[in-house]
């Protein structure tokens, strides 16, 4: 879809953060080849074609439509978790409209399109990190949307999908979206900055975390399948 409206603008996107967005693609994809997981790498082929530039996220969704059920809707930045996980409950995902300044490209404080569409939907487009944000959803809505609960899932996924680390062929790869979106924040893992700690659910949910910094500490999953192992632990019994 080519909206062309004021000149300097491209489907509602100025010519600044066509450069930023164009910039971060560019080291997103000298990055990503060492250092992400197989998962991330796998969604991230077929989403490619189809992120090369900002563009409003009806022409995105529409371009989704042929690889995905999933659909993005509009978030503006920091979205609460409730809303978060009543969205993957239904196969929705939130996507923030602005695209960070040029001063954020190694690091951005707060979500942006580029976090959450090169970050999180490449996992929405592969069987297992679809069926893991849906569960996610899934496990939140079964306990009723409980604070105690959603703030576990909340913890989980964010040393999961926001800042994990998982073993493959015995190397270190990065899962989550805020390393992979930042190279100020991969730098700090690959400097050792941060903890890196053997991923068990009891010491994640007693983590707190800070989402606008630079992370101490980092959880590394033996495999991606201990995310289901986690969210099936925390997923409310039913009554017999
Ligand atoms: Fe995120």
């Amino acid at each position: 879809m080519l909206m062309l409206a004021d000149p300097g603008v491209l489907n509602g996107y100025l010519d600044s953060e066509h450069d930023t967005w164009s910039a971060l693609v560019e080291r997103h994809h000298l990055d990503v080849a060492t250092h992400a997981c197989s998962t991330y790498m796998d969604g991230l082929s077929r989403l490619l074609p189809c992120a090369t530039a900002p563009v409003p996220l009806e022409a995105l969704n529409s371009t989704l439509a042929r690889l995905t059920s999933w659909r993005l809707v509009s978030s503006a930045g920091m979205v609460d978790d409730t809303f978060l996980f009543r969205a993957t409950a239904e196969h929705q995902f939130p996507v923030a409209s602005k695209v960070r300044s040029p001063e954020e490209l190694a690091f951005a404080a707060l979500p942006d399109m580029f976090h959450d569409v090169y970050g999180h939907v490449p996992y929405l487009l592969t069987p297992r990190g679809a069926l893991a944000h849906r569960m996610f959803g899934e496990v939140a809505r079964a306990g009723g949307y409980a604070p105690t609960l959603v703030q576990q899932l909340s913890t989980l996924f964010w040393f999961t999908f926001e800042v994990g680390l998982v073993r493959e062929a015995g190397m270190v790869k990065v899962l989550g979206a805020a390393i992979l979106t930042s190279a100020e924040e991969r730098r700090n893992v690959g400097r050792g900055d941060g903890d890196i700690m053997p991923f068990d659910l009891d010491a994640v949910l007693e983590t707190p975390f800070q989402p606008r910094s630079l992370q101490p500490r980092y959880f590394l999953l033996s495999k991606f399948s201990e995310i289901f192992v986690a969210l099936k632990r925390l997923a409310p019994r039913r009554p017999r």
